[in-house]
């Protein structure tokens, strides 16, 4: 973990916190890469990931943006009511799940809501790289809109289309124009709520993109865990507990003692993956990929369950 301080704080559009912060102790902050992202303690035991949304050139801060999330389970709205500008907080490495393909001779950035906080990071990268790019912003309405000014000014921001859906003058998206053409090469990045998500895969992949070249990064709301019991039998111990109606298998293993490393707690962040050696997951995550999901080897211990009666985990 590294201490870090709060050298800026400011709200932007509606209900977003942006804030930069440098370390503690003067040095430079780790290099990341785009599309990383910081786990932040809002708490002890309590830690949320955040995109990391500056220039990743530049080492001496980090920028993060913080959508106060109506149903927040006390991650952001930790951070809106509590977390002032001077302040220390940890955070730890950066990390990155959501990586540019360095291979793929041009980006389309299609960034919906607050999930547009990886793809500034990425416009960086790729100007920066001269790969060609655009980045599509959309938002329910530009007045809620973070970032606005910011992009503005940037030196691509001619690669910047901003698309509102409260009837404010912006442009339609048109997949047959603003995607290009997949044997371009190119690769299409996508991140935002689940909704969005799913919309703009689909487009892609009815634009003809082939699914290794849609990349994608979830902000979703908590998934739903529930569901009824199962069996589940740990391999390298050889224990089988039983996971109760409702319970998610950390809380399960918890009971008997079992410690399991989480992070996220909602299927975001990949730190509870764990192998499957029997049985079928019923997955609830974000983080598997649809291809890893149906090979069915691999499952996420904080959210997701079982649809046969019995599960074999390596663990
Ligand atoms: Fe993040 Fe399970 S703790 S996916």
């Amino acid at each position: 973990m590294i201490d870090v301080t709060i050298t800026r704080r400011e709200t932007q559009g509606r209900d977003i916190v942006v804030l930069d912060l440098a370390a503690a102790d003067g040095a430079p902050l780790p290099a990341f890469e785009a599309g990383a992202h910081i786990d932040v303690e809002i708490a002890p035991g309590l830690t949320r990931q955040y995109s990391l949304c500056g220039d990743p050139a530049e080492h001496g801060r980090y920028r993060i943006g913080v959508l106060k999330d109506a149903a927040s389970r006390g991650g952001s709205a930790a951070i809106h009511d509590g977390f002032a500008q001077g302040q220390t907080v940890r955070i730890g490495a950066p990390r990155n799940l959501f990586p540019l393909d360095a291979g793929a001779p041009g980006a389309v950035l299609l960034g919906g809501g607050i999930g547009v906080t990886p793809m500034i990071a990425m416009a960086h990268a790729l100007h920066a790289a001269g790969t060609p790019f655009t980045l599509h912003y959309f938002a329910r309405e530009l007045a809620g809109a973070a970032f606005l000014d910011e992009l503005a000014q940037l030196p691509f921001a001619a690669a910047v289309t901003l698309h509102s859906d409260a009837g404010e003058a912006t442009p339609a998206f048109d997949p047959a124009t603003d995607l290009p053409a997949p044997g371009s090469g190119a690769h299409v990045y996508i991140c935002g709520p689940a909704g969005f998500m799913e919309h703009m895969e689909a487009q892609a992949r009815a634009g003809g993109f082939a699914p290794g070249a849609i990349h994608r990064e979830f902000f979703s709301a908590a998934p739903d865990a529930q569901g009824g019991s199962f069996e589940l039998e740990l391999a390298r111990s050889g224990r089988t507990i039983e996971v109760a109606e409702g319970q998610t298998i950390v809380a399960a293993l918890a009971a008997i003692g079992i410690k399991v490393d989480v992070s996220c707690e909602q299927g975001i962040c990949g730190t509870c993956l764990c192998d499957v050696l029997e049985g079928e997951p019923d997955h609830r995550d974000s983080f598997l990929t649809g291809e890893e999901r149906a090979e069915g080897d691999q499952m996420m211990l904080c959210c997701s369950r079982a649809k046969t009666p019995r599960l074999v985990i390596d663990l």
